[in-house]
């Protein structure tokens, strides 16, 4: 075995992972207009069961949440069951599986979503940035400032898609806090600038993810709900004066309430070093992600500075990850043509499983 540790279980809360190998939640594009889950999908996390736990492409509680087009989501009874019949393919082949909840916020354009739905964030300013539509690249709207009785409302729709997400089958639930998504847009202190119990200083930017999250618990328990972070990462105009300091108190948050786990971005770029700050103020597990092959992975579980690895564009393009790294087999390439194409398999669920001469 080349990569020993990778390939070591690992108690993730209340979920036995049977190696350390996550598959990364990744955006494909591929629902349906009214963001159902298809067959297609049920094949494609099928296909990648041989991850110790999969997290699933963001999923958004609620039509507002949505922000790129032909994404799913769970807030219908529809839905529900669409994600149940891929929950269950995944569990056929001894794996597990995240949903993570993913509310856009401010990020999206109103081409890439129902007709009456808002754009809603904690203060009225648009994200300076572009975002893809079936009409090419097009400038952010300007949100609409939640009301404190918004603020209720979207916290209730995570609740009830956390319920969803667990009536689907789902093993866990991931928070998207990541990217300059809505909880990081009340985290980041540029894009809210309000002046009530939400606003001003770190505590109170913290307020709208500690209730999420606290609902979340509710419904799932704190050993099914994971953390996703990417501190000082400018994605989709995410700037926070003193991120160190903001994700520092995300993290002391993370631990009291005792969640399964913590997804981490590394990005030197940004100056930080994500996995040490969460290693610092966070004591769950860990998963690492970006940029990491089996030999770093494998070498940065042994010496402590992750407990988990995910893997993300490795992942698109082979279905059969873990056996490839299991028997060091070659990576097939990634097709960047195909990764978002419509609803097609190409580029989806065609990419080869490594021909063991069976
Ligand atoms: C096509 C694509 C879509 C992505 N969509 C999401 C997403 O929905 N949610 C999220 O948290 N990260 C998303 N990411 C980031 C990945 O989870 C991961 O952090 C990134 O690809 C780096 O890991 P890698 O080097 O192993 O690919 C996406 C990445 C890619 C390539």
């Amino acid at each position: 075995m080349n990569y020993p540790k990778l390939f070591e279980p690992l108690q993730v809360g209340e979920l036995s992972l049977r190696n350390r190998i996550v598959m990364a939640p990744m955006t494909r594009s591929r629902a349906t207009d009214d963001d159902r889950v298809t067959d297609l999908h049920r094949l494609y996390y099928q296909q990648r069961a041989n991850a110790g736990l999969i997290v699933t492409e963001g999923v958004h509680p609620s039509a507002d949440g949505k922000g790129y087009n032909r994404t799913p989501g769970i807030y219908s009874p529809q839905q529900v069951d669409d994600w149940r019949a891929v929950t269950e393919a995944v569990h056929g082949e001894g794996g597990l599986i995240a949903c993570q909840l993913m509310h856009c916020g401010r990020v999206g354009h109103a081409d890439n979503k129902a007709v009456g739905t808002e754009f809603l964030a904690p203060s009225a300013i648009a994200a300076r940035a572009e975002i893809f539509t079936e009409g090419g690249m097009k400038p952010m709207p300007v949100p609409r400032a939640m009301t404190l009785k918004d603020i209720a409302r979207v916290i209730d729709d995570y609740r009830k898609a956390t319920e969803n997400c667990m009536a689907a089958g789902f093993d866990g639930v991931e928070l998207h806090a990541a990217s300059g998504y809505l909880p990081a847009q009340f985290l980041a202190s540029e894009s809210n600038l309000r002046d009530d119990a939400y606003g001003g200083s770190i505590d109170n930017r913290l307020r709208f993810i500690r209730e999420v999250l606290g609902v979340m618990i509710d419904v799932a328990g704190a050993g099914r709900v994971g953390l996703r972070i990417s501190p000082g990462n400018p994605y989709n105009d995410h700037v926070d004066a003193t991120p160190e300091d903001t994700y520092g108190a995300l993290l002391d948050l993370a631990e009291s309430l005792g969640l399964a786990w913590v997804h981490a971005i590394r990005m030197p770029s940004t100056g930080i070093d994500s996995l040490q700050l969460t290693r610092d103020h966070y004591r769950g597990v860990l998963i690492g992600s970006d940029s990491f092959d089996a030999q770093e992975a494998d070498s940065c579980i042994a010496n402590g500075d992750v407990d988990a690895v995910s893997f993300g564009r490795a992942y698109i393009a082979n279905p059969d990850l873990a056996q490839r790294f299991a028997a060091d087999a070659p990576l097939n390439k990634m097709d960047k043509k195909t990764i978002y194409a419509g609803t097609g398999a190409a580029g989806y669920t065609d990419y080869p499983a490594m021909d063991t001469g069976a």
